[in-house]
């Protein structure tokens, strides 16, 4: 019987862990009208300046850097930029939590750039 007790105490204590508060990421949805062309220096440059290069000017946290257009570019090939702002699971939500995340139209100009082969425009 102890042992029985044992083991549902750790269970327990197992299944309180889990509900320590970790924030979630919210983005912000807003009206987006972009051009059907996005323009890497009047829209992509200007949001990792405002929200990622206080952290990702060389040499970069996590060996990330977005300085240039060449270092954004190559971010933004391997998956990494999209995929950190979107929250896919398996990458770290950028910026990092419990910062403010992209809302909805820089996450949308972003992932058009990427798919429009990251002009240099
Ligand atoms: C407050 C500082 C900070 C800000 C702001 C920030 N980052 Fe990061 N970023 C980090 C740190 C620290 C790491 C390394 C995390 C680690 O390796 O545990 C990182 C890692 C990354 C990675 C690699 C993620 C992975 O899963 O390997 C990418 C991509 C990235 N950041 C993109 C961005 C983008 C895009 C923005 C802006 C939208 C941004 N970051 C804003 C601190 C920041």
């Amino acid at each position: 019987m102890k042992k029985y007790l044992f083991v549902i105490s750790i269970l327990l204590t197992i299944l309180s862990c889990k509900k320590d508060k970790v924030p979630s990421p919210t983005v912000v949805p807003v009206n987006c009208q972009l051009e059907d062309t996005i323009s890497y220096a009047n829209q992509i440059q200007p949001i990792l300046s405002n929200n990622c290069l206080p952290c990702h000017q060389y040499p970069g946290s996590g060996g990330i850097n977005l300085d240039t257009y060449v270092n954004a570019k190559s971010i933004a090939l391997s998956g990494q930029l999209v995929q950190s702002i979107i929250h896919d699971t398996n990458y770290i939500i950028m910026p990092p939590l419990p910062q403010n995340q992209l809302d909805s139209c820089q996450i949308k100009a972003v992932k058009r750039w990427v798919l429009q082969g990251c002009l240099d425009n």
